[in-house]
């Protein structure tokens, strides 16, 4: 199973492109991995190093905070590998993602939903001082074992799917692992390569997984230094794109991949009526699937079908 993470498809968003000509837009389908997401690859690498360290079977149960995702890729990869893992989540998390956690086995914690991912880290961290001899705190907001998940692989993929040719590279921030790590390699491969890191608007939003850094705790691992601009996506706005992904592409993705098509549909605007050729390549962490019963594609009667 962990070999099955990674190498994921580069897509061409062949009708959206119609709309900024001169420029490619690429996405790297995440929801490839077995997991369904990107995060599985951070989560494989922070694993990978915890057990480096040396773990003690199932003496050590593994301990993060997340609110989706990752939790998802720990599970599985602890089942996979028969570690424990307890994971510290908030009490309004996807009831489908709190079903798959316990599915996997995995023990699950809620925090107050009103803390949000915050109110899940204060937990872990507390639950991780407390009892020092059970608990592996892997931290991954401020594991460097997660960037360099995405300096080992998603860049690696990325460079060479486009033969080279990348020209920016936008993604959402979280963790910040997969814009840290990515953006990190794709500069040492090119400097001219230009990373445009993407938050939502407002410290309430919609986009799961993403963070409103300044209303946040910022996470260790980012390096304020890195974006060579940061777009800031309403919740409205990366809906709208995710909806037209939908209808366009016929791709269902989350709410965070729909953030990502915004600001690189912006960035393509900018270079199209400059007549400046692009190779925009975006990270789509996750699908749709799960969000279509909280609502995210809900009228689809109010959007025109098109023929192509
Ligand atoms: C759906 C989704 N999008 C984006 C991200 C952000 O990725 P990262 O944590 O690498 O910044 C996450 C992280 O959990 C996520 O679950």
């Amino acid at each position: 199973m962990l070999s099955l993470i990674g190498h994921t498809p580069l897509i061409s968003l062949s009708r959206i492109e119609h709309d900024v000509p001169g420029v490619r837009l690429l996405a790297k389908a995440e929801w490839f991995n077995p997991g369904g997401s990107v995060k599985d690859r951070a989560a494989a690498s922070i694993v990978a190093d915890a057990e480096s360290r040396g773990l003690r079977g199932s003496d050590n149960v593994l301990l993060d905070a997340t609110s989706g995702n990752t939790g998802i890729a720990y599970a599985m990869i602890g089942r996979s590998l028969g570690l424990r893992v307890t994971l510290c989540v908030p009490k309004n998390a996807n009831p489908q993602v709190l079903g798959i956690l316990r599915a996997y086995g995995a023990e699950v914690i809620l925090t107050d939903p009103l803390q949000g991912a915050d109110g899940a880290i204060q937990e872990a961290r507390r639950l991780a001082q407390a009892h020092p001899d059970t608990f592996v705190y892997l931290d991954q907001y401020n594991n460097p074992a997660n960037w360099k998940a995405h300096y080992q692989t998603t860049a690696m993929e990325i460079w060479e799917q486009t033969k080279g040719t990348v020209t920016h590279f936008v993604a959402g921030l979280g963790t910040t692992g997969t814009f840290t790590g990515t953006s990190r390699r794709l500069k040492e491969f090119n400097p001219a390569i230009r990373v445009i890191a993407v938050q939502p608007d407002a410290p309430l939003h919609g986009l799961e997984g993403l963070k409103h850094l300044d209303s946040a705790l910022v996470p260790g691992i980012y390096d304020p230094t890195l974006p060579d601009e940061t777009l800031f996506i309403s919740t409205e706005e990366a809906y709208q794109a995710a909806h037209r992904l939908l209808d366009q592409e016929g791709l269902l993705v989350g709410p965070s991949s729909g953030a990502a098509l915004a600001a690189s549909l912006r960035l393509a605007n900018e270079l199209a009526v400059s007549h400046i050729p692009g190779v925009v390549v975006m990270v789509f962490p996750d699908s749709g699937a799960r969000y279509v019963a909280e609502g995210v594609f809900a009228s689809p009667g109010d959007r025109p079908f098109s023929r192509w």
